[in-house]
């Protein structure tokens, strides 16, 4: 019997960590001014509020618990957790005017990434809608993020060595689908913004993430052709989750993608009025936060000036001025339920301490053999 193997590329989710900047953690503060915030200095207390509480926490965690240990890893990863919840009801309390702006997105996938959780609808205002304009991210970070992640419970689709059985053409006409699925869509959200940013593990940004994968598409003898004819073809015969209808090929990107721009932040507000008839509102998150918030009152001064994402670092969101915000009435009447919860994750305390993280795909070749 003859023995043919078909070079597989499976995908993988890997954590990806920033290279070193200034503030590089889950926990980071994106908007560390309080900007265009329509209570900065209520912003920027409950910020400090929570820090001081998730300190508290872990060192509970040590009183109880051998440092180290398995018990007191899953400990702290739970106080970690509610900060990085906490931190998304300081910006439901006094920042709701900006939940479209770049810092709330990073801070609405730093929770999920950092809490090892999968993109869900528990964040609110997150993704912002497709026709967010007025104080709104040039980039839809949420899909970006909700791409890459997706892939990690990606059942989505066919598998391309058994749908191929062997034959190569119609394998690597799959995969061609199959791994370009999440750079289509991210480049269909945002053809302009600069991702190289958002860095992978070792410091491999989006840009090279596609060349990565480019690389992994190489023995295509007809150079991914498929992808050359929009998205229809990967849906119809593959069943991938190709979002709107360009699709691009890894193997022959058009000259400007990705893009260069800075991320930025437009003018205004999201939303001037709350979005909800009810003056207080119960945000809940996995694993274990309850809050009852207040979100305090728009005044006139809030906003306006577009927030700004210096440079080309999304990492730590530096600022070039602070707005003249008067301060309304700050409403610090959130409280947050303690840290009981078990965690779900494994790895305890490692990802808290070090730098931003964003999932992504890992290319994991593998060699299948069909007898
Ligand atoms: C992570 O960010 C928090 C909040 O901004 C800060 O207190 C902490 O020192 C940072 N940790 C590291 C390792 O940079
Ligand atoms: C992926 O990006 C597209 C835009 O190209 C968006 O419509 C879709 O919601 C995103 N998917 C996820 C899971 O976020
Ligand atoms: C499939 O195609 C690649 C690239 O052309 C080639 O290296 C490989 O040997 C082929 N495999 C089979 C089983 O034909
Ligand atoms: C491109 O689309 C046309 C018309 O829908 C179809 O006949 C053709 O086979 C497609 N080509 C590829 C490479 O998928
Ligand atoms: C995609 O193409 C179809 C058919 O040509 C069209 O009806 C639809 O509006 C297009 N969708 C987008 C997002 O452009
Ligand atoms: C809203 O919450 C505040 C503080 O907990 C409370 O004093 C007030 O009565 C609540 N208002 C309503 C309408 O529930």
């Amino acid at each position: 019997m003859v023995s043919r193997c078909l070079t597989a590329i499976s995908v993988a989710l890997i954590a990806f960590s920033s290279t070193a900047q200034a503030q590089t953690n889950f926990t980071t503060n994106w908007n560390p001014l309080g900007e265009g915030c329509v209570d900065s200095a209520g912003f920027l207390s409950c910020y400090g509020e929570r820090e001081t509480k998730a300190e508290t926490c872990t060192s509970v965690c040590a009183q109880s618990n051998t440092k180290g240990t398995p018990s007191y890893n899953t400990c702290v990863d739970a106080c970690n957790e509610l900060w990085l919840a906490d931190n998304i009801g300081c910006w439901i309390q006094s920042c709701w005017n900006q939940v479209y702006s770049c810092a709330y997105q990073l801070t609405a996938l730093s929770y999920f990434d950092g809490s090892g959780l999968a993109q869900n609808s528990d964040v609110p205002f997150y993704p912002p809608p497709n026709d967010a304009s007025a104080g709104a991210c040039s980039c839809n970070l949420g899909y970006v993020y909700g791409n890459l992640s997706a892939v990690s419970t990606s059942t989505q689709g066919s598998n391309c060595e058994v749908i191929a059985g062997g034959n190569n053409a119609t394998f690597y006409d799959c995969e061609c689908c199959e791994l370009s699925w999440p750079i289509s869509n991210i480049l269909n959200a945002c053809p302009k913004s600069d991702l190289s940013g958002i860095n992978f593990e070792n410091g491999v940004s989006f840009p090279t993430y596609i060349t990565r994968i480019a690389t992994q598409l190489t023995p295509s003898t007809d150079k991914c052709a498929i992808l050359n004819n929009g998205t229809e073809t990967c849906i119809s015969d593959y069943n991938f989750p190709y979002a709107g209808n360009t699709s691009y090929n890894p193997l022959s990107l058009p000259a400007a993608e990705p893009g260069k721009e800075a991320l930025s932040n437009s003018a205004g507000n999201a939303f001037t009025v709350f979005p909800s008839a009810s003056i207080n509102l119960t945000l809940t998150m996995a694993p274990s936060y309850t809050s009852t918030i207040t979100p305090a009152s728009f005044g006139a001064s809030a906003s306006a000036d577009p927030q700004s994402i210096a440079g080309t670092s999304i990492m730590g969101g530096t600022t070039t001025s602070i707005s003249s915000t008067t301060t309304t009435t700050p409403s610090n009447t959130a409280t947050s339920s303690s840290a009981t919860a078990t965690s779900t994750k494994k790895s305890a305390g490692v990802k808290m301490g070090g730098n931003l993280g964003l999932m992504a795909l890992a290319v994991v070749p593998a060699v299948i053999c069909i007898s």
